[in-house]
């Protein structure tokens, strides 16, 4: 059987597995099991043993609703390969906005400081450092499984990102520009999640407290009241930018805020002159 052929039985068992992209999601596994392009792919390259083996593991770690990133050990974020696997949230395209709303603020400002609070495999921080390299890029993170991931991605694209281990931003002296993709699922909503995220992806990555707010107003606060940035830029989830608008307004903030691709107020901005 050539590639696509293996990757159409795939998918069947993908399928019936209940993924919704069990055609893509097969090409992809089919692909990086056999270390094959797209083009290779299409021309009907044949899959060794070794690759069907390792193919075989995969497929059945995937059933089980693993992540398709932790099982290729990667996932493409602001155009670049970022290492992932267990103990790291997958970084997802949303966030990209996030990116975009710091290298905004720093483009005019090359001698800022950028601080990414909770940078989990280094997305945000490692993209603007790499987009923006004349800019000071400090990133903090709790999770010591976390870090170990974005130091890997800090050497393959911006060995200049600073990485701190603590609790938000209590180790950073200064900051500028502040960006936080901070957990901001209520705890009870967790379990209700899809099985790549409630039993897969760490919860300290997802869990934001009773309301999903709690990391959110606890670093607002101390960004108003000691760090005294000129802009916090954070990333909330569906329905909640309003609630967060009003954090930031209660610090004398203003505010304003950016839409995903889908729509939805992701991003909000405070603003202190
Ligand atoms: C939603 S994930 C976002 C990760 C990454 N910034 C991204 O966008 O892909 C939140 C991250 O915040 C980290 N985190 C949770 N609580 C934290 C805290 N009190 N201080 C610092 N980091 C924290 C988690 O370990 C996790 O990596």
């Amino acid at each position: 059987m050539n590639a696509r052929e293996v990757a159409g039985a795939a998918a069947r068992r993908l399928e019936a597995a209940g993924l919704e992209d069990a055609r893509f999601e097969a090409e992809v596994l089919v692909r990086e099991a056999a270390g094959i392009s797209r083009a290779a792919y299409f021309a009907g390259a044949v899959l060794d043993g070794e690759a069907r083996r390792r193919l075989e593991g995969w497929l059945a770690r995937r059933e089980r609703r693993e992540p398709l990133a932790y099982i290729t050990g990667w996932r493409e974020f602001f155009g670049r390969r970022f290492a992932v696997g267990r103990g790291v949230l997958v970084p997802r395209p949303e966030t990209e906005l996030l990116v975009e709303a710091g290298l905004d603020a720093v483009r005019a400002d090359p001698g800022a400081v950028l601080l990414d609070v909770g940078t989990g495999s280094g997305a945000v921080a490692v993209s603007v450092a790499a987009e923006a390299p004349e800019v000071t890029v400090v990133a903090t993170e709790i999770s010591e499984e976390a870090l170990r991931f974005a130091g890997l991605n800090a050497a393959a694209h911006a060995p200049h990102v600073g990485l701190v281990h603590c609790d938000l931003a209590t180790a950073v002296r200064r900051a500028d520009v502040v960006l936080a993709n901070l957990p901001y699922i209520p705890s009870g909503e967790i379990e209700a999640l899809e099985p790549e995220v409630s039993a897969w992806e760490p919860r300290i990555a997802l869990d934001g407290g009773n309301d999903g707010l709690e990391l959110i107003r606890e670093l607002v606060r101390d960004c108003a009241e000691r760090l005294r940035p000129r802009l916090v830029a954070l990333e909330v989830g569906y329905g909640q930018a309003d609630a967060v608008a009003e954090v930031g307004r209660g610090f004398g903030a203003e505010v304003s805020t950016m839409r995903d691709l889908a729509g939805i107020d992701r991003v909000v901005c405070l603003r202190w002159a």
